[in-house]
């Protein structure tokens, strides 16, 4: 099968794709990225993924010339002769190569890269739901960065691996933020819909930011507050957002059991509306996933 990569206005084989060991991505962190998902050969939000993107990259001061329509096409491209059924899309931009030095080079051109890989989720993660550990938050405080600074991220996605659960949700300050690589949410008795408002503390997620739009048209109450590890336990169901995932159950937080253990009804009409908003124009895919 071809893989081809993107990789500064290139198209490569993906094995032949190389940055220099001097990039200040390898070296720094120096670096922002997106992760879009590809469902039945279609990116999904790929407006607001990029509009992010654009957005880290002014917040970490990369001068670049940013082409939305380019990006665009060379994601067309690679789904194409990659044949991207379901996957997704990685893109990372760094400021570039320059001697090691902590400060911005005086001239420097960013290096971008664009690849895609093929995705198979497990369905039965959707039918079951996942565990979760809660754990501190020890990242930055400019969480809403999508910087490739993810040491945090890892560790305490490793922990909760290791502890044979799916995810860590952090937290700061007695307040869930979000989960190491996703955004986190509660339903309460009263079926109010709880997730971290947007600042400083969580990356405002994709799949959050279009969930909010899907379930305010759709008449659930809705709140952008901040919750603690007391209220996420006595919620009545719980799940967790990201571009690859879309929408999990939680059904465990801390060996606590969420929903009897079962993901909840409100849940799964959440699932089937947000799987429906992807699948729009693919009826008979959205029918297959539906699990209500
Ligand atoms: N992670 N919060 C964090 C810390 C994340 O890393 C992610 C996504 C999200 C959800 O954002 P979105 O809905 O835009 O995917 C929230 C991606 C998928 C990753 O790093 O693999």
């Amino acid at each position: 099968m071809k893989n081809i990569t993107f990789i500064n206005n290139k198209f490569v084989k993906h094995s032949n794709a190389k940055i220099s060991i001097e990039d200040r991505g390898f070296l720094f962190a120096d670096s922002i990225y997106e992760l879009i998902s590809v469902f039945d050969n279609n990116a999904i939000d790929t407006d607001q993924h990029l509009d992010r993107l654009e957005s880290s990259l002014k917040e970490i001061k990369i001068k670049y010339k940013f082409n939305k329509n380019k990006f665009k096409k060379v994601f067309e491209k690679l789904i194409k002769v990659n044949n991207v059924i379901n996957g997704y899309i990685y893109i990372q931009i760094t400021r570039g190569v320059a001697e090691r030095k902590h400060e911005f080079p005086k001239n420097y051109s960013p290096t971008t890269i664009v690849f895609t890989k093929h995705l198979n989720i497990d369905k039965k993660i959707y039918k079951n739901g996942v565990k979760i550990i809660t754990i501190e938050d020890l990242r930055w405080l400019r969480r809403d960065i999508k910087s490739t600074s993810l040491l945090p991220n890892i560790l305490s996605k490793q922990i909760a691996v290791e502890k044979n659960a799916f995810e860590s949700w952090l937290i700061d300050d007695g307040v869930i933020t979000e989960g190491s690589s996703s955004n986190a949410w509660i339903i309460t008795n009263s079926n109010t819909i709880i997730t971290h408002p947007a600042n400083n503390k969580i990356l405002k997620g994709v799949t959050r930011e279009t969930l909010i739009k899907i379930l305010k048209k759709n008449n659930f109450k809705i709140k952008e507050k901040p919750f603690n590890l007391i209220e996420a336990k006595n919620a009545k169901e719980a799940f967790l957002t990201s571009s690859t995932l879309s929408v999990l159950p939680v059904v465990k937080i801390d060996n606590y059991n969420i929903s009897n253990g079962k993901p909840g009804d409100v849940t799964k009409k959440i699932i089937n509306l947000y799987n429906d908003y992807i699948f729009k124009n693919k009826s008979s895919i959205s029918k297959e996933l539906k699990i209500a």
